[in-house]
């Protein structure tokens, strides 16, 4: 231990009246070359021993400055005082980064090294803001990320036995909570963005709830939005609310006088006119997804660059959950510089979906374009599909939208849609996840956690009944749950794979089918979004073209285990995949999904294995061992030429997006989508034999509505008994 390291603060003794706020007063008249008065501060960093670098000066001046600062004592003394505690703040007044550090100051080195536990966890609902904050939180405190500060994400981690302040997705902290339910590596957890009510978040609400009962020494830091907070107070039995101070400045608000019939067209038109017309500052647009954003970025590039000199230079900047950390960093990037020493200034423009809402916040952006639409799944447990929709925001997500300026100076907010529109036809708020989900894996989590009753568990708003029912009988039929909703060994199993227990119970049939190999492929590449680049219409061609050498006939599933198969053959390149159309990030993640996978199955004792590839057996094991985990999701193609859905008899058409060179008789698919007609995507051929060898406790067809497949599946079940019979 290094004898320079600052002297010891037990737990929770909070520092008296020496805590940086106090400590480092900005002084105009400069002591110290860093404008701060440092003469009472360590110049030796007190978690590796290290001297601390400029940077770091330079990062704590900006630090000192946020909102948040103001309230470190109170914060502290509130912490040392109460098990729970609720802070609330609009974006960017520091907390994700802050409060963390906050709770790190009352912990002391040598018994965090000594105990070797992680003693404060921070949660984030995306993987992308857990792995960028904890990069940008290392920098704050002069550390090497994946040492003292680390984070952990679903599939991926970067943590070492130092650490002592992780950042990680809801996800990841439930999963933890199955090893160690009374998450005894943790003294502080902090749920970062609880407002946003993730599926994963609102579970943990109520396992802490009940952690915090048996732990008196653990205590929970709840960080909400303003307007949510009142309700997580009232959940925790009135826990303390410490309120940090949001916008300082004005933010104009601007609405169409017309609805806009194309709200793509209109956003990227309002960024050019911003562009043209307003003083310098950047601007950020929210779009619903990962391609009409890129597209929507391509396209404002294209029309800005059409204008020449008229217009300074501008930096279009994606932003999606599926972004590396990497690339995230260009949304913190200055504008880019005039072109010519009087050219015009330059902009940078961030193009977003919602979670640029509340996840990040970018400091230079004073315009905000709104089209008043987001991306949201819904789930009907009726019909069992989980659908995204783009569908119209809520007031709340507005109001959040308009947050996203006014910090650093003032702002303007273009809605655009009308006022009257924005009174009359946006709902107050959006719904949390748990009421628009498939709940099967958090049921599955929730059964591990030892929690059977789950009609009284302190849901903070409970599922709806059905939705619970509906979860209970898929993880029934899937061999999750016994008759009694008790977990089974095969549950014990697929609770731990990170995944929807569908793909879990693929996995598991796949080692007996003789193609794990093959089906961890499926599976990784199932977890990826969409491997294709999507063409613009230029484009279409050539993509299309690419898309074919891939092509399986016999479904999208074994076209997708081709794009893997090719992407390793051809050594995982960079431009192979630009060649061929090929999303190099989407591959190069689901080869890491694919890594992890396959450690959980060796892990589990589960066989890796493949079929010869000469054995004419090899892609029905496939398909076979496809349907094992799918055979809840299939559809028959009926006389009329529609298909309709096992036992839920909805009326559904092959997805355009499908490889099939013919429309099978029998399909599993992986999603249900409705556009202009209810689709099934990514589906594959499959026999009507194979569903009463592999799920005949689903095909029972006493339980069966009439349809033609239920004839025709009487028929199959007749010539079975037949043939056994004649080898009697
Ligand atoms: O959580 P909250 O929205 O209150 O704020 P934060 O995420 O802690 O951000 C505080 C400040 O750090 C903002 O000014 C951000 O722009 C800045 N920040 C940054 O520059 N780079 C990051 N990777 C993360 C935050
Ligand atoms: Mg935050």
């Amino acid at each position: 231990m290094d004898p320079k390291r600052k002297s010891k603060v037990s737990l929770f003794d909070v520092v008296d009246e020496a805590t940086f706020t106090t400590k480092l007063n900005i002084d105009d008249g400069g002591t110290t070359a860093h404008g701060f008065d440092c003469s009472n501060m360590s110049p030796v960093n007190r978690w590796n021993g290290c001297p601390y670098s400029q940077r770091y000066y330079d990062m704590l001046q900006k630090r000192t400055r946020l909102p948040v600062w103001h309230q470190k004592r109170e914060f502290l003394k509130a912490l040392k005082d109460n098990q729970v505690l609720i802070i609330a703040g609009e974006t960017g007044s520091g907390k994700t980064t802050q409060i963390p550090q906050f709770v790190l100051e009352t912990i002391d080195v040598e018994s965090a090294y000594k105990h070797k536990r992680f003693m404060v966890v921070c949660t984030q609902p995306h993987r992308l803001a857990a792995m960028s904050v904890s990069c940008r939180v290392a920098q704050e405190m002069d550390v090497t990320i994946g040492e003292e500060v680390g984070y952990s994400v679903r599939l991926d981690d970067l943590i070492s036995d130092k650490t002592v302040l992780m950042y990680l997705t809801d996800g990841m902290l439930l999963r933890e909570a199955i090893n160690d339910p009374l998450l005894w590596r943790y003294k502080v957890i902090i749920l970062d963005e609880a407002n946003e009510r993730s599926l994963a978040t609102d579970v943990l609400l109520g396992v802490l709830k009940g952690v915090l009962k048996k732990r008196h020494d653990l205590k929970l830091v709840v960080i909400s939005e303003t307007h949510k907070a009142k309700k997580f107070q009232n959940y925790f039995f009135g826990a303390p609310l410490i309120k940090v101070p949001g916008r300082l400045h004005p933010v104009e608000i601007f609405y169409t006088q017309e609805p806009e019939r194309d709200y793509l067209e209109a956003a990227i038109r309002t960024v050019v006119q911003i562009h043209m017309c307003e003083p310098p500052g950047g601007i950020l647009v929210f779009l619903t997804g990962e391609q009409e954003i890129e597209d929507a970025c391509h396209k404002i590039t294209k029309e800005v660059s059409n204008m020449g000199d008229e217009v300074g230079p501008v930096k279009v900047v994606p932003l999606y959950s599926t972004l590396t950390p990497l690339m995230l960093n260009k949304i913190y990037e200055p504008p880019p510089s005039p072109l010519t020493k009087d050219g015009l200034a330059g902009r940078k423009i961030v193009v977003s979906t919602n979670i640029a809402e509340t996840s990040f916040s970018i400091d230079d952006i004073v315009y905000v374009i709104d089209p008043g639409f987001a991306k949201q799944k819904v789930y009907n447990p009726r019909v069992r599909v989980e659908s995204s929709f783009v569908s119209p925001i809520s007031k709340a997500s507005a109001h959040l939208r308009s947050g996203c300026v006014g910090r650093t100076q003032r702002g303007k907010c273009f809605r655009l849609y009308t006022e009257k529109s924005f009174k009359n036809d946006l709902q107050p708020k959006t719904y949390p996840e748990i009421l628009r989900s498939n709940i099967a894996h958090t049921v599955l989590t929730l059964k591990k956690l030892g929690i059977d009753d789950l009609i009284h568990f302190d849901f903070m708003d409970p599922p709806a009944p059905e939705a619970l029912m509906r979860a209970l009988e898929v993880l029934n039929y899937l061999g999750a749950l016994d008759d009694n909703g008790n977990l089974t060994k095969l549950g014990e199993i697929l609770s731990e794979f990170p995944l929807d227990p569908h793909i879990g119970k693929m996995l598991v049939a796949s080692s007996k089918f003789n193609c794990s190999n093959e089906i961890l492929s499926i599976s990784a590449m199932l977890s990826v979004p969409n491997c294709f680049v999507q063409p613009g219409k230029a484009q279409k061609a050539s993509v299309d073209k690419a898309k074919a050498r891939f092509r399986h006939i016999d479904g999208d599933h074994l076209t997708l285990l081709n794009v893997y198969h090719a992407y390793k053959q051809n050594n995982e390149d960079e431009s192979w995949c630009s060649e061929n159309f090929v999303n190099y990030r989407a591959l190069k993640f689901a080869d890491n999904v694919r890594h992890q996978l396959a450690c959980i199955m060796i892990r589990l004792n589960l066989k890796l294995c493949s079929t010869d590839l000469n054995n004419r057996d090899y892609y029905t094991n496939i398909r076979k061992a496809l349907l094992a985990g799918y055979f809840m999701q299939v559809a028959h193609l009926e006389s009329k030429g529609h298909y309709l859905t096992m036992k839920d008899n909805l009326v559904v058409h092959l997805h355009p997006s499908n490889c099939l060179d013919h429309k099978p008789e029998w399909v599993i698919y992986n999603e249900c989508v409705l556009t202009s007609k209810l689709f099934i995507q990514t589906v594959t051929d499959v026999r009507g034999q194979w569903l009463v060898e592999i799920a005949p406790h689903y095909y029972d067809l006493d339980n069966f509505p009439q349809c033609e497949a239920k004839q025709l599946l009487k028929k199959i079940y007749k010539k079975k008994v037949e043939t056994r019979n004649k080898t009697r």
